[in-house]
């Protein structure tokens, strides 16, 4: 696979790092692929116990590459590496912990959704621009937004586009901790661990509890990605990607 996942075991955590700074960590379908095995991977190894996700200092994830959506708008709207990362993301059953160096927009700010600590850089910002590009939430977040956070403040959010500061982040319940930028990677890695270093029997148990039906999770998952393929072969939606692939800078 390409560097643009990488993937590296320390211990008992896992990190799994978005690589693809140049294009602000905008996630193609072989990252997807990558980002889904190493889940997968985890899954099945007893010695791994937590998993963080990072990106790189300034950029988490820009969220899905936007030349892609373009050329499965014109291929029908099937993006089958998302769709398999969605649902390993849904069922995995190890503790995740993210490290949101800087903006997360769209699935960088959705994928938040299915962590369970989260440390951002006081410059960080979370967006999901879905309307503007004719989109609609995706990755569970119409189930899990307004759940976290109210129907207020998931509307504003999800629906009319408003980013949200790491600050209002916190207190939207969304993220942990908020530290310099320079120390983000450090103080995830150090909550992975603390995780780690607990009874994975418990934490497991515990974990479930909390989060839930995971059954009504990946049903969402699979309503939104039907009327997200939909909304993809809209007109609105195509003349958005083709504004964005064509803008001057
Ligand atoms: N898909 C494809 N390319 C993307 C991308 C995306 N989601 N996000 C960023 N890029 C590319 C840019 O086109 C640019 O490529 P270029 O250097 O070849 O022109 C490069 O990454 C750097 O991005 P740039 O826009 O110059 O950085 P910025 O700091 O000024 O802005 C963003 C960063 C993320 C705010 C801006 O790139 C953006 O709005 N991206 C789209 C985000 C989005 O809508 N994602 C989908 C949500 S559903």
């Amino acid at each position: 696979m390409s560097d643009q996942v990488l993937v590296a075991d320390d211990g008992a955590v896992r990190l799994i790092r978005m690589n693809r700074l140049e294009k602000k960590n905008a996630l193609t379908q072989p990252m997807y692929e990558a980002m889904t095995r190493a889940l997968g991977e985890a899954a099945d190894n007893d010695a791994i116990r937590c998993i963080m996700l990072a990106g790189a200092p300034g950029a988490f994830c820009a969220g899905a590459d936007i030349g892609e959506f373009l050329e499965s708008a014109q291929s029908g709207g099937l993006r089958p590496k998302t769709v398999e990362f969605l649902h390993a993301l849904a069922r995995n059953q190890k503790p995740l912990v993210a490290a949101v160096g800087g903006l997360a927009v769209g699935i960088g700010t959705t994928m938040l959704l299915h962590c369970d600590y989260v440390v951002a850089a006081a410059t960080a910002t979370l967006a999901t621009p879905f309307s503007r590009l004719g989109l609609i939430p995706e990755a569970g977040s119409s189930l899990l937004a307004p759940k976290r956070m109210g129907h207020a403040r998931a509307f504003a959010l999800l629906v009319m586009g408003r980013p949200l500061s790491a600050e209002a982040a916190r207190e939207a319940g969304l993220v942990n901790e908020i530290v310099d930028a320079a120390l983000v990677d450090q103080v995830a890695r150090k909550a992975a661990q603390e995780i780690a270093a607990l009874p994975p029997g418990a934490i497991a148990v515990s974990r479930a509890l909390i989060r839930g039906e995971l059954d009504d999770v990946v049903k969402r998952i699979d309503t939104e990605t039907m009327l997200f393929r939909e909304r993809l072969q809209s007109d609105e939606a195509r003349a958005a990607f083709a504004a964005f692939l064509s803008r001057k800078k």
